[in-house]
């Protein structure tokens, strides 16, 4: 049998070592693999090559994406979507592995409806705001990513008697935000999911900077628009000076962690054996410490509660941190 990988969506570390052991691994077990170039995009307009193991020699430790990726419009359209699938019949590949967010699952599902070609879905987005898992791929790489500026912006906040705000990405996700914040020991931290009591923020540092405190860290994400705001309403309100470090693309960046390593290969290993097993539009998951598939209905939907994506212990700390 034929299978192909594509990456899709915002590009997160991992993404290569998913592509090195998709290659890898369906040689071993005796499939053919191809290499999907620039996501939907690339289906769209024939990119598809014959995977070789010398393709993935040299990509485990590299960040991004040597598929490259693309969040395609196109792909909406049913006349690209044939010719998409016309792309594939005539290299008789079968079945598709996508890593990437909930919009390729949905978009890859259209397809199975349209032409019965099966997919397995791997999470992966550094925003880890997929239902139904609990990690995404490149997460652990851009909390580390985070984790490494901030303990920097600390040497000059210190030297400064500064407050610094910290925003993170996420889309509408507070995830990178909750744990960088705990991780880092922040003073402050807004998400969206919490709302924030200035009030009460006033009141606790006021009594720290009086107390000795010399300098001060906030975490806010960038679902919340809030971070500007923050950096003035810290000299209005606190008289701290203030400086906002909008850490932007560079959390998309980065050499994969282990952490990240280690789940490409087991996502797509189950993956592959998903497929041949016969799994037809599934989206491989990592829950409670363990590997499983959900359907694609499950991850596409949303709980009411957005707070209950994230780690309730976590949150509730948070919640100290936005008073
Ligand atoms: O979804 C991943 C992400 O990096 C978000 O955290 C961020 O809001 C968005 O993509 C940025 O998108 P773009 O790369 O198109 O600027």
């Amino acid at each position: 049998m034929s299978l192909a990988i594509m990456t899709s969506g915002g590009d997160s570390a991992g993404m290569n070592p998913a592509i090195k052991r998709f290659v890898e691994y369906a040689y071993e077990v005796g499939e053919t693999p191809y290499l999907i170039y620039d996501g939907l995009e690339g289906l769209i307009d024939d990119k598809i090559f014959l995977g070789d193991l010398r393709d993935v020699d040299d990509i485990i430790y590299r960040g991004g994406t040597i598929l490259r990726s693309s969040r395609s419009k196109r792909f909406f359209d049913i006349e690209y979507r044939k010719k998409a699938y016309n792309n594939l019949k005539k290299r008789e590949i079968e079945k598709l592995v996508v890593v990437g967010g909930d919009g390729s699952f949905r978009a890859l599902n259209q397809f199975y409806h349209d032409f019965q070609v099966p997919f397995a879905g791997i999470p992966g987005t550094i925003d880890n705001d997929i239902n139904g898992t609990d990690y995404c791929l490149g997460v652990d790489t851009a909390l580390n990513v985070i984790r490494t500026s901030i303990d920097e912006v600390r040497d000059t906040a210190y030297s400064f008697r500064r407050a610094f705000v910290i925003e993170t990405m996420g889309r509408d996700s507070g995830y990178l935000a909750m744990v960088s914040a705990l991780s880092a020991g922040a003073e402050i931290c807004l998400i969206p999911e919490v709302e924030p009591d200035f009030a009460s923020i006033k009141q606790r540092l006021s009594k720290d900077l009086k107390e000795g405190k010399i300098y001060i860290i906030a975490v806010v994400a960038e679902g919340t628009e809030q971070g500007k705001y923050l950096t003035q309403w810290l000299e209005d309100e606190l008289g701290v000076e203030s400086r906002l470090t909008t850490l932007g693309h560079i959390q998309r960046g980065g050499n994969p962690t282990v952490f990240d390593r280690l789940q490409a290969f087991e996502f797509v290993t189950y993956a592959i054996n998903g497929l041949i097993a016969g799994r037809t539009n599934d989206v491989v998951v990592y829950k409670n410490s363990k590997y499983g598939y959900v359907p694609i209905e499950e991850v596409s939907s949303q709980p009411s509660d957005p707070r209950l994506m994230l780690n309730q212990a976590y949150l509730k700390e948070v919640e100290k941190l936005s008073m």
